[in-house]
């Protein structure tokens, strides 16, 4: 994986149609996603369960490009071999998610796949300096994390701003996830993000459609952000 600024769209598999998740990765890559996002769930952590190892195990063949597994899961360090092992190429932990982050993230770079930190709405950037030696990715909760199709928290893109003075030229990727849409996608592109996680707005029209709207919603939220950056 080559890092780049430039913006990327990460389509949720969350809001895919669960029966065809093969399919589904197939058709937003080809209609223009340039990453794939697992949103993984526990029931614990989060209040909502969706997917282990096996399935990502499963999707792997279906992903051509990179396979973005967002852990929300609590503990984490006893799953993070079976993640790689899955074929994960970036593997994303909370902050929130126990007392040991610093060692989650060593562990993770330890699998040879990139490092990402997730923080929820509620968290700040207290703890990010520490940390940016260890991080290939920070994720910028724009929701609290459990479902899909929520509002947008627009207190965050403050947050997103501070972040992107305090990674300067470091090449850390800078991920919102939630809400993000066409009106919301400018608001943290302009502020400093590059990969913007959507799920929602890229389903949208299901999968009923020949072809499938994908790629229109795709090249929409690409457009605006594009647009906001100037
Ligand atoms: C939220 C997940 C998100 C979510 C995004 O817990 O981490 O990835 O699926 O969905 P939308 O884009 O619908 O907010
Ligand atoms: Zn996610």
């Amino acid at each position: 994986m080559l890092f780049d600024r430039s913006i990327k769209i990460a389509p949720s598999i969350l809001a895919a149609d669960f029966a065809n998740f093969g399919a589904e990765c197939r058709a937003i890559e080809a209609q223009g996603a340039d990453w794939v996002h697992v949103d993984v769930m526990d029931g614990h952590f989060v209040p909502n369960l969706t997917f282990g190892p096996a399935m990502c195990a499963a999707l792997r063949p279906h992903i051509a490009g990179v396979m973005d597994v967002h852990l929300m899961i609590a503990p984490v360090d006893p799953y993070i071999d079976a993640f790689a092992t899955a074929g994960a190429d970036i593997i994303t932990a909370h902050l929130e998610a126990g007392s040991h982050i610093h060692r989650t993230l060593q562990a993770i770079r330890a699998t040879g796949k990139k490092a990402g930190l997730a923080l929820n709405p509620g968290t700040g950037l207290d703890a990010v300096p520490q940390l940016l030696d260890l991080v290939d990715l920070v994720c910028v909760m724009t929701v609290n994390p459990g479902f899909g199709g929520q509002s947008f928290i627009a207190s965050q893109v403050a947050k997103v701003r501070a972040l992107r003075a305090m990674i300067g030229d470091r090449p850390i990727h800078i991920e919102i996830d939630g809400g993000v849409t066409v009106a919301t996608a400018p608001l943290v592109a302009a502020a400093g993000a590059d990969v913007l996680v959507a799920g929602s707005a890229v389903f949208k029209g299901g999968s009923g459609g020949n072809p499938a709207p994908y790629g229109a919603n795709i090249a929409a939220i690409r457009a605006a952000a594009e647009a906001a950056r100037g």
